[in-house]
Order: C-alpha cells, then sequence, then structure tokens
C-alpha cells in the first residue's frame, strides 16, 4: 500500500523562540538581532555579524575577538582536513563537507562553535582544491572569514573587492530565522548531542536542492537559456515539463526575498558579472511572469539563491561547490542557534498523526 501524500510541511507552526533573527515574509524583511540585513550587509564583516549573534551565548565579544578566534580554530582545522582529504576524493563537495565535519569533536579544547565556524571554510576550500587536483593552502589566522576563505581555494592573495563581495554574501546569509537547515541543527542540539552532530545535521537539510542545493542549478539554467531572447521559451518548457525553477519561491517570503537585492548589487560590482546580470534579469522578469500565470495558488518570488548563483559564479568559485560556500556563510548562524538551544530550550519532539491501518491479529 502507498502512502497518501501530506501536506504537512509545519507552514507558520512556531517551533521556536529565538532572538536571533526573523523573517518577515509580508513586508520582505530580515531582522538580524536588532539589525535590517539592508543595514549590515556592506557595512559589518562576518566576524562582527557572528559576535552580534553569539553575544550572550559565548565568551567572544566584538569583532576583533571573533576574528582573532576564528583565525586559531582555522589553523587547528587544518590538521583535519590533511588527514581525512583523502577518503572524500570521490565524493561531492558539500559530501566531503559532511564527511569531514563529522570528524570534528562535540567537545574539544577550541570552544565548539569557533571550532565549526572556522573549520568550514578551511574543509570546503580544501576539497574544492583537491577536485582540481591541488595541495591544500594553511589558513592564514591574520585575516578574515571571508578573504582567507577565498585565498585557500585560489592559492594567493586575493584582490579586496573580492574579499569584500564574499564577505558581505557570508553576512547576507549567516541567518534565516527557522529555516530547514536551522530547524535540524536545533533539533540535534535540544537532545544534547552537541555543537558539531548539530552543525553536521544543518548541513545534510541544507544539501537537498529545496534549500541550499539550489544555486548550482540556477547556473545550469542559465547555460541552458543561453540568451536573453531564449528565456521566455526556455522556462515556459520547464514548467510544462513540471519541474520547478530554482531559484524562485519560498515557504515564507510572499514578496521578493531582500537577500536577492543585496546579492544582486553584488554580482553587479563585480568585474565579469555585468553580462550575466544583464541575462539574469531576463530570466527573473520572464520567470516571475509565467510563475504569476500558472501558480496561482501561491506568490513565487526570487529567492537569494537565484543571485547567489551571480555572486559566487564571479568569484570563480566552482558551481559544484556552492552549497559548501553557502554552509561556510550559514554557520556561524547554526551556531548561535546550537547555543541558544542548549542554554534556553527544550527538547523538541513534536506528534504525528496515526493515519495507518488499525491493529489486527499478526497470524
Ligand atoms: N517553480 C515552479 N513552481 C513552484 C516553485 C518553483 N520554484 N516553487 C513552488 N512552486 C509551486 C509548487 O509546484 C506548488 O504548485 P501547485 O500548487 O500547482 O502544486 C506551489 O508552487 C506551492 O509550492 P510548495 O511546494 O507548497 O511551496 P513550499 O513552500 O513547500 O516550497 C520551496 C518552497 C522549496 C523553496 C519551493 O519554492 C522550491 O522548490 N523552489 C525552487 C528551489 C529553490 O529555489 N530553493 C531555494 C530556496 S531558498 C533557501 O532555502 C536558501
Amino acid at each position: 500500500m502507498s502512502p497518501a501524500i501530506n501536506s504537512l510541511g509545519l507552514d507558520d507552526v512556531v517551533a521556536a523562540e529565538t532572538v536571533l533573527s526573523h523573517v518577515d515574509g509580508e513586508a520582505g524583511r530580515l531582522i538580524i538581532r536588532g539589525y535590517d540585513l539592508d543595514e549590515l550587509a556592506g557595512r559589518w564583516s562576518y566576524e562582527a555579524v557572528a559576535g552580534l549573534l553569539w553575544s550572550g551565548f559565548a565568551p567572544e565579544d566584538g569583532e576583533a575577538a571573533v576574528r582573532a578566534a576564528l583565525g586559531r580554530a582555522r589553523v587547528a582545522a587544518f590538521d583535519t582536513a590533511l588527514a581525512l582529504l583523502p577518503q572524500a576524493k570521490a565524493l561531492s563537495p558539500v559530501e566531503g563537507l559532511r564527511l569531514l565535519l563529522a570528524a570534528l569533536p562535540d567537545a574539544s579544547p577550541v570552544p565548539a562553535h569557533v571550532l565549526a565556524t572556522a573549520a568550514v571554510p578551511v574543509f570546503a576550500a580544501a576539497i574544492v582544491r583537491q577536485g582540481r587536483g591541488l595541495a591544500p593552502v594553511p589558513p592564514d589566522a591574520t585575516l578574515g572569514q571571508a578573504e582567507d576563505f577565498l585565498r585557500m581555494v585560489r592559492g594567493e592573495a586575493v584582490p579586496a573587492a573580492h574579499a569584500r563581495a564574499l564577505d558581505i554574501y557570508m553576512v547576507t546569509v549567516i541567518d534565516h530565522g527557522l529555516n530547514a537547515s536551522t530547524f535540524a541543527a536545533r533539533v540535534v542540539a535540544a537532545t544534547r548531542a552537541g555543537m558539531a552532530s548539530s552543525v553536521v545535521a544543518g548541513l545534510c537539510a541544507l544539501k537537498g536542492p529545496l534549500h541550499g542545493g539550489a544555486p548550482g542549478p540556477v547556473l545550469d539554467m542559465f547555460d541552458a537559456i543561453g540568451t536573453e531572447a531564449a528565456a521566455g521559451a526556455w522556462l515556459g518548457d520547464a514548467l510544462d515539463r513540471g519541474e520547478r525553477l530554482m531559484g524562485f519561491g519560498h515557504r515564507v517570503y510572499k514578496v521578493r526575498d531582500p537577500r536577492a537585492d543585496v546579492l544582486k548589487t553584488v554580482a553587479a560590482s563585480l568585474k565579469g558579472g555585468g553580462n550575466r546580470v544583464r541575462l539574469a534579469e531576463a530570466v527573473e522578469a520572464a520567470a516571475l511572469d509565467l510563475l504569476k500565470a500558472r501558480k496561482q495558488t501561491k506568490p513565487l518570488q526570487t529567492n537569494v539563491e537565484f543571485y547567489t548563483a551571480l555572486v559566487l559564479e564571479a568569484l570563480e568559485l566552482p558551481r559544484e561547490a556552492f552549497t559548501a560556500v553557502f554552509a561556510a556563510g550559514r554557520v556561524a548562524g547554526w551556531a548561535a542557534h546550537v547555543m541558544e538551544q542548549e542554554q534556553t530550550g527544550r527538547l523538541i519532539r513534536p506528534q504525528s498523526r496515526y493515519v495507518g491501518p488499525l491493529p489486527r491479529r499478526a497470524a
């Protein structure tokens, strides 16, 4: 007997109280601990926003202390990367990241939230280089996370504009209410399983194409469409086949995802990004027209992943590693939620409604 498909996706269910971030889906507004995203993006570094999220939950206080702690922890995480990298060879980048993150201890001399946050870019950079047949580059503890991440990927100093663009990207995705990966991390944290286990859970949820796995396929879509003129017909055919258009739709936003605007500006500012921005604008306009005409049950708008694809492409990061790069930004948010859950939350244990057959004799 095949089970009937049900529509339970916990829409509008409140499953946690948090001081960390709020997604206002009607207004298209993202608040990060008392600041609109627009206020923070481009003004505060990743380390400053991580410190804001961790404040009161962890001892690191302020941008300089977070930057120093993350720098030291990146150096500590590099040994784990070296030891396990060969085992990640046959895996996709995000699967490799999952393998390496799973090797982190839940208890260690380096505070677990710092270690996890530092480890993701170190591991992701080493995995990208391994995919290119190159040896990993050790971290530079004096740099910020974004700049050091790009440097570890490229193996050379990074232009300031690129470091800044990645830093803004990482701030833009650092936290986003009770999204699927953060919820997964909080569920594991609520059992007191520990930071590394919770962060691995977050990554596992992030990896799916309905969540953080979308930006690579967005680029595939741009490649397949090719020209601005071809957008409408290509997208129409995709919808006819019953496909979802990657980079559109969101459970909470009823209007445009504010992160898309921040990242569109970043993409346009990067050398080489210009042509794809024009193509992206044409694809976006055609997609929104088609979705409005054909999907009337719910307003479907552009989400963060659409312009993420352009930013990460312009930074010369490989598309198969985009989800791992997303994790390098989101991990500080996961860590904050794990600490909040551990300090203020209870075991998360919902109920299911039984719709199976009534008990009978086993005979
Ligand atoms: N393209 C085409 N149709 C869509 C899309 C889309 N991108 N998104 C939703 N729909 C349709 C569904 O097919 C459904 O149509 P129906 O009523 O005719 O069956 C209707 O809109 C409602 O869809 P739901 O699945 O109920 O929406 P939900 O809130 O569960 O999904 C999600 C949100 C997963 C983001 C969805 O919009 C989607 O799959 N988007 C494409 C993938 C993507 O961009 N993911 C990144 C999300 S951002 C992030 O997680 C960081």
